[in-house]
């Protein structure tokens, strides 16, 4: 019998594991090795990134009253905390395969968002998550949408890791729009939010993937 339509509008966490195989280089897509190092980039900044939005949807819950969205808020971070733990295993090899970058980069992305955590206000951290996650959801269709692309001829693990951490992204954007709605909902600051989010993503995995090419 098919799922009834109000079981289909919540989110499912999904416990995963991607095997790495021993000897897989850095450029775990070797018809694209620049696009791999860009990849690798951005999953450096997974394990500050997405605490950091759970810490803030964590504090968003003490005043979100809807019981539908408190819900999808606890599933979403479900998703998030398996998300970064994932990438927490590739990073842990990108370093073993003696990228001093990695170090460094992780070091840069710690401070950012502890900083963004303890520094700014509250407003901020939210829009950030609401831009950050608009920015994912096209990320995500565009990763899908030219899949053949960028992960034909790649090794299946990494290429499984991003397409199921992005996929799930694509469902994100309504959790945090929806809190950003319930609790602030000013059109600047979502603005605002979204290109600071964007911004500091890209600059900091641009200067990541530079660093990882040399
Ligand atoms: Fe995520
Ligand atoms: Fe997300």
């Amino acid at each position: 019998m098919p799922p009834t339509p109000a079981a289909d509008q919540h989110m499912t966490v999904r416990r995963m594991r991607f095997p790495y195989p021993v000897g897989l280089k850095a450029w775990w897509n070797p018809a694209r090795p620049e696009f791999s190092h860009v990849v690798n980039a951005a999953s450096l900044g997974m394990p500050y990134l997405e605490p950091y939005l759970i810490d803030t949807m964590r504090k968003a819950k003490e005043s979100i009253t809807d019981p539908e969205l408190l819900k999808d808020v606890d599933l979403y971070i479900g998703q998030e905390s398996t998300h970064f733990r994932q990438h927490q295993q590739w990073n842990k090899r990108l370093a073993e395969l003696g990228y001093k970058a990695v170090p460094k980069m992780e070091a840069l992305l710690k401070a950012d968002y502890e900083a963004f955590g303890r520094n700014r206000s509250f407003a901020f951290n939210v829009a950030y998550a609401e831009g950050f996650e608009a920015m994912a959801l096209t990320i995500g269709h565009m990763l899908v949408e030219e899949r053949e692309h960028l992960f034909g001829y790649a090794d299946p693990a990494v290429a499984s890791l991003i397409l199921w951490h992005f996929v799930e992204e694509i469902e994100h954007k309504t959790v945090t729009y929806d809190v950003f709605k319930a609790l602030d909902g000013r059109y600047a600051w979502r603005i605002y939010g979204m290109f600071y989010a964007m911004i500091h993503i890209m600059a900091r995995t641009r200067q990541g993937y530079r660093a990882m090419l040399i």
